[in-house]
């Protein structure tokens, strides 16, 4: 077998191709769940009964006057559930609540009916009766209550006290930032039958089919081998695919087997807004001290996550955020304290960087703010506190390759012309009274693979038929990311094949079992090492046919572009003759693949370990224009230099790392989630439910200029063909859009100005930044 990161002569890994369903996608042709219906007859549709109150006892649910809305032929309860009548891996989940509703939104019961209209309709009949309860909506709220649930832990290195006697400089604040809402363009969706065996097959948007079995069998009472869930891709998933799917698919599974009909869920996106779960908002206090250089000695911080009203993800994404409060700098002594805030909103979850956007998102604030006191450029302050190589992380982990941020950063300032356009910068706010540019540049460092070293497997199944054709299915789901097109990369470089040889089928959980999440960026990671495992068993036998064959030994035997040859020889065969003759002496054809990431460890009792496979590193160069009357802004200019290890596909890696970016920046400049936190009947009720009144980021909010580029000579050892995880880090790269728009607003003030600046960023929110450095004469 080759090394898991050697690549052969002329991969197909490395080439720009095109995403796998891109032709589908633009021409509608793509299949999402919910186009399935129409390819199922007698198909029911399920509508939810919401909530309207934050959190309230449950007296009494009539279903009854529903029944009479013609075309409605059942309403799900808790009463009609066989198994476990809870829809979340932690159990603190009822699917349907029968004694406390805890946010607004929350669904109490299901409709379902002959058409969406007599379900609705249906829905609006039921009648029920709560008796208020008082609600918990901010984290400053539930601080106050002490209204926490789920792990509380700390990491600790060094000695904190030192830290701080040691410093010259000690920078306190707390900083309070929004969550944001995945608003992928597929809301939530499942679609569940009963096959003729009796088997429940679900359709399922789910980027966890392996989980949404599970939770369809808990609650159905049967073997997790009477279900099979599928994804044929989704519409984006972002996190929010992780785990929320599942209560629905559960819903539908139920429905069907309750009616022994076609039952298909599907949330309109105010459903999906008020009934989802959102990337965590966080509150932080922190306590950092520096020497007079501006160099970190001791950090000490607070972060609470907003949890929502039930646990979800909320601990591994706490977890993430504690590993990342450093980003890319060394602090000699830290200590790190994390908690989750209950409260009655949605149940908050996975969202692209998962926790780790939000620790980072606090260091940068930290830097940002404190940069003016030390008379050096913030960029020239972040840099003097890069990690160097031999130095680790406050978990112990070991930052291999320190210097690729180094030397990815010099070509940054090179390819940016940042000193130039610093020059041209300050020529330009001298020249305009009411308008200022500022240009800042952060770094990314991301650590790859799962906290909990169990999920860090993956599995593959590859066909190969009797005409040399090749069918892949693996463990991962698509969700525009682009892994299946890396997955077939994969499969044809380790066979050796053209690309056009082999096929993909969609993801079901009796193909590949017991998967893990994608997520956490690693499906390249884990399915690609399982997909080349499976090829090369194949790839192996298929040597000792085509050996004897050719009169070579089998070691000697090579596979490339669909010409298999031996060394030495002059003689070829082509890969389909290979295979005919491979079944001809009865050599097995298929192969199941596996693959585990050696060397990790995690200890999450004293959150220490090294969790991470390797760190992916990017940086970014963004310039704004600030507008001192509305506050408004413009970001004329973007340079990102990302590191991706070798890249599997180029063309699909720089679609992750743009849009990536422009997520980040919505999250930290526009998307602004409202909850309603006055007393009266609205409390809690998440007042921004549609795209009418939550900014997303669109055309006219792209750069001006927008140069990507991949940092070169970054091979990763150990990971497959060299490559590294694209996924989540890029959105990161976007914290350098909050930091100039503060350089820009400090720039109205007078030298020293250090202007806080709540996230997101919202044009509102900047004109009161500058207010506060800049108040405008009477
Ligand atoms: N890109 C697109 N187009 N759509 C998505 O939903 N999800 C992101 C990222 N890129 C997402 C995406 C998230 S949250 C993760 S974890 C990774 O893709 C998951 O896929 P990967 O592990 O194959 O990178
Ligand atoms: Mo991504 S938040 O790990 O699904």
């Amino acid at each position: 077998m080759s090394s898991l990161s050697q690549r052969p002569p002329a991969p197909v890994v490395g080439a720009s191709v095109p995403h796998e369903g891109a032709a589908l996608h633009v021409t509608g042709h793509a299949l999402y769940t919910d186009d399935l219906v129409g390819r199922m007859p007698g198909a029911l549709h399920a509508y939810p009964v919401q909530s309207t109150h934050a959190h309230a006892r449950i007296l009494e649910v009539r279903t009854a006057p529903a029944l009479e809305i013609p075309g409605v032929v059942v309403v799900l309860t808790a009463d009609d559930v066989p198994g476990v009548n809870d829809a979340g891996a932690k159990h603190d989940e009822p699917l349907f609540p029968v004694d406390e509703i805890m946010f607004f939104g929350q669904a109490v019961c299901w409709v379902l009916g002959e058409s969406l209209e007599a379900a609705r309709q249906g829905a609006a009949a039921v009648e029920i009766e709560c008796a208020e309860l008082p609600a918990l909506v901010t984290v400053p709220e539930a601080i106050a209550a002490e209204s926490f649930h789920g792990v509380r832990p700390t990491m600790r290195r060094g000695d904190l006290d030192a830290g701080f006697a040691e410093a010259d400089h000690i920078v306190e604040g707390e900083f309070e930032f929004a969550g944001q809402e995945h608003f992928y363009l597929e809301t939530q969706a499942s679609l569940a039958h009963i096959d003729e065996n009796g088997q429940v097959f679900i359709q399922c948007s789910t980027q966890h089919p392996t989980e949404t079995q599970d939770i369809v069998s808990h609650v159905l009472a049967i073997p997790a081998h009477e279900v099979t869930v599928q994804c044929l891709r989704m519409g984006g998933g972002f996190g929010g695919k992780e785990m929320q799917p599942h209560g629905y698919a559960a819903v539908a599974a139920l429905g069907a087997k309750r009616t022994g009909r076609p039952v298909r869920v599907r949330l309109t996106r105010t459903q999906d807004m008020t009934m989802t779960g959102k990337r965590h908002g966080f509150h932080s206090s922190w306590r950092a001290g520096f020497t007079n250089e501006g160099l970190l000695t001791a950090l000490d911080v607070t972060l609470t996550a907003d949890g929502g009203w039930s646990l979800d993800l909320s601990e591994p994404v706490l977890a993430r955020a504690m590993c990342h409060v450093d980003n890319a700098y060394w602090i000699p002594n830290i200590a790190v304290h994390g908690r989750i805030a209950q409260c009655h909103k949605t149940s908050q979850t996975a969202f692209r960087g998962f926790g780790g956007p939000q620790g980072m998102l606090v260091i940068e604030e930290i830097l940002g703010r404190a940069a003016p006191r030390f008379g050096v450029p913030a960029r020239e302050l972040r840099r003097r506190n890069f990690y160097r190589d031999g130095q680790t992380t406050p978990y112990g982990q070991p930052v291999r390759h320190a210097q690729r941020l180094g030397a990815a950063w010099d070509q940054l300032l090179d390819r940016a012309e940042v000193e130039r356009r610093e020059g041209e910068i300050a020529r330009f706010n001298r020249e305009h009274a009411h308008a200022r540019r500022s240009l800042a540049l952060t770094p990314v460092k991301f650590g790859i693979s799962f906290n909990l070293t169990a999920f860090n497997q993956g599995g593959a199944l590859v066909l190969i038929y009797k005409d040399g054709s090749v069918l892949i299915t693996h463990g991962g789901t698509e969700m525009g990311q682009g892994l299946h097109t890396k997955m077939l990369q994969v499969a044809a470089t380790a066979l050796g094949v053209p690309l056009e040889t082999v096929r993909l089928a969609p993801t079901r959980t009796d193909k590949v079992p017991n998967t893990s999440a994608t997520a956490a960026s690693s499906g390249s990671d884990l399915n690609g090492g399982a997909v080349k495992d499976a090829c090369e068993q194949i790839s192996e036998r298929l040597a000792g046919v085509a050996a004897t064959l050719l009169g070579v030994p089998a070691p000697d035997v090579r596979f490339a572009d669909g010409v298999v040859f031996g060394l030495g020889t002059t003689e070829t065969l082509t890969w389909a003759e290979v295979v005919r003759a491979a079944y001809l002496q009865r050599v097995q054809l298929s192969a199941s693949g596996f693959y585990r990431t050696e060397g990790l460890y995690w200890d999450a009792t004293v959150m220490q370990g090294e969790p991470f496979k390797y760190f992916a590193y990017g940086v970014a160069a963004t310039e704004v224009e600030v507008n001192r009357f509305d506050g408004s802004y413009r970001t004329l200019r973007v340079d990102i230099v990302h590191d991706v290890g070798d890249s599997l596909s180029p063309l699909i890696d720089i679609g992750q790392i743009e849009g990536g970016f422009v997520q980040g920046a919505g999250w930290l400049t526009l998307e602004d989630l409202r909850w309603d936190t006055g007393e009266g009947p609205r409390r809690g009720r998440l007042a921004t439910q549609a795209a009418s009144t939550y900014k997303l980021p669109s055309f006219s909010e792209m750069p001006d200029t927008f140069n990507v580029s991949l940092l070169e000579q970054a091979h990763e050892e150990g990971a497959v063909y060299g490559s590294k995880a694209v996924g989540e880090p890029p959105l990161m790269l976007a914290f350098s859009v909050r930091e100039a728009i503060r350089q820009a607003v400090a720039a109205f003030g007078p030298e020293s100005a250090s202007p806080t600046l709540a996230s997101p960023a919202t044009p509102e929110a900047v004109f009161w930044a500058i207010e506060s450095v800049a108040p405008r004469t009477p």
